[in-house]
Parts: structure tokens; sequence; C-alpha cells
């Protein structure tokens, strides 16, 4: 089977509803031609019901950009997988290096956050990456390994199967200048090394995707890189469109305007 693409817009804590009508209204009508690419857009929680209804039946699907690591109970302020389920949001993005700097996230939590959303069948997207000072340092590779190892301890291969890994270097995250694309190449093949050794046996390794300022201008090179399968947009994703012309150059679409 030949892995789709995927495009992620990680809107973060921005935009609001009438913003997010309009965006999201543009953003389908534009993309809805696109069947090669994996769409997906995590808005903040609020607006999470309004973009699933707004998205229904529809090539986008819906991520969150958190989720918890318990089914229920008293948790103030926390969500739910089942809650994440019951709404039609079906992707979360786990372990955002913003969660782990400001939440204090660890790759405990994040571990559980991994096991207990695809054990009830949600698409996760488990996101690491490493700091300035630990690539400056040499610690990348190690820095990545340890994300990795200890956020998918105890996976299956059944749940194997629903996780993207997202690279983001955390130090060019809003900066407005990707990575350099020899640096990107470097730890994807790293990570889909180590997830081979990980799973030796598996069929179905996860697809690892690049985040960190990417743009309508830098999308091409960074997509065509081996193991890079898609990417994870924050600023380029709140404006449809430069959003929707890195989809398009993604799936390598003509688009034709719609009437
Ligand atoms: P920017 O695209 O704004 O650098 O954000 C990347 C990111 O953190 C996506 O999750």
């Amino acid at each position: 089977m030949i892995n789709k693409k995927i495009v992620f817009a990680n809107w973060k804590m921005n935009l609001d509803a009438d913003s997010i009508s309009t965006l999201v209204s543009d953003v389908s009508n534009k993309l809805k031609r696109v069947e090669n690419v994996d769409i997906i857009l995590a808005p903040p929680f609020p607006y999470i019901i309004k973009v699933t209804d707004m998205t229904k039946n529809t090539n986008i699907h819906v991520s969150s950009q958190n989720v918890f690591f318990e089914e229920s109970g008293a948790f103030t302020g926390e969500v739910s997988p089942l809650m994440l389920t019951d709404v039609g949001c079906s992707w979360p993005i786990i372990g955002h290096s913003e969660r782990r700097q400001h939440l204090l996230e660890t790759n405990e939590m994040i571990n559980k956050k991994v096991l207990l959303c695809t054990s009830n069948n949600l698409n996760v997207i488990l996101c690491l990456g490493e700091t300035f000072d630990e690539r400056r340092q040499n610690k990348t590779f190690q820095r990545i390994s340890d994300q990795l190892t200890r956020g998918l301890r105890e996976v299956n291969q059944k749940m194997l199967g629903k996780i993207v890994i997202g690279y983001e270097p955390i130090w060019v995250i809003g900066s407005g200048e990707a990575a350099r694309v020899e640096d990107i190449q470097e730890v994807h093949n790293f990570i889909y090394n180590q997830l081979r050794s990980m799973f030796p046996d598996s069929e179905n390794l996860p697809r690892i995707v690049y985040g960190g300022s990417v743009n309508q201008t830098n999308i091409k090179p960074i997509v065509s890189l081996e193991n890079v399968d898609g990417v994870l947009i924050g600023n380029a994703s709140l404006d449809c469109e430069i959003f929707c012309d890195i989809v398009l150059t993604v799936g390598c679409l003509l688009y034709t305007s719609p009437s």
C-alpha cells in the first residue's frame, strides 16, 4: 500500500469563530478535489465541533492540539480521547514541543496518551524534536531516539498503523526559516531507521512529517525528500491561499478555480 502524504494545519491558540468559519469554508472549497493528500486541521478546542460540522462529508479531517491520558473522571480542564471521537475529531496531536515546554509534559505522559488514543482507534501525531542547544552540542540523535523509544513504549503492531511521527526542530518553529534540507533529511532517515529497528517485522511503519516554518516557497524541496511523508504547519496554515498552495504542491495537483 502506498501511503498518502499528509498536511497538518496546527492553528495553535489563534483565530476566532468568525475567522474559522471563513477559513474552513474557503479551504474546503479550494481543496475539494484533492484526493492524494490527507488534509488535517487542528483548531483550538472550543472550535472543534464547529470544524467537524463544517467538514462533514469532505476530504478534510479534524485534529485536536492535545488530549488527556485517561478516559474519564476528575481531571478538571482535560479532554479525553472518547470525547474527541464523540465529536468526530480523529487525529490528536500529542507531545508538541510547546506543551513539553510550557505545560511540562513528559515522555511518560506522552506515551500514556499515545497508548490510550491508539487503543481507542484514534490516529495520533507524536511530535518530537531537539532544542538549538542540543543540536549545537551534537545531541540531536540522542534526544530524538529518547523521545521516540519512550513515546512509543509498549506500542504494538496494531497501534503502530495509527501513528504519525512529527519531527519539529524546536528552534526553527515560528522563526520564519525552516531547517536546512540536509538536516531534515538526516533526521528523517535517522527516525526511519530507528523505527525499522524498533519494529523489524512491521509492514506499516509510521509516516514521518516535518514541521518548522514550512511555507509556500520551501515546501517543494522539503516534501520531495526521502522519508518525508508530509508537513505540519503553524503560521502558514492561518492563511487560506498559502495553506492551499502548500497542499496543492504536496499533492502535485493542477488546481483550477472552482466556479
Ligand atoms: P510554524 O510553522 O509556525 O513554525 O509552526 C510549526 C509547528 O509548531 C507546527 O506544529
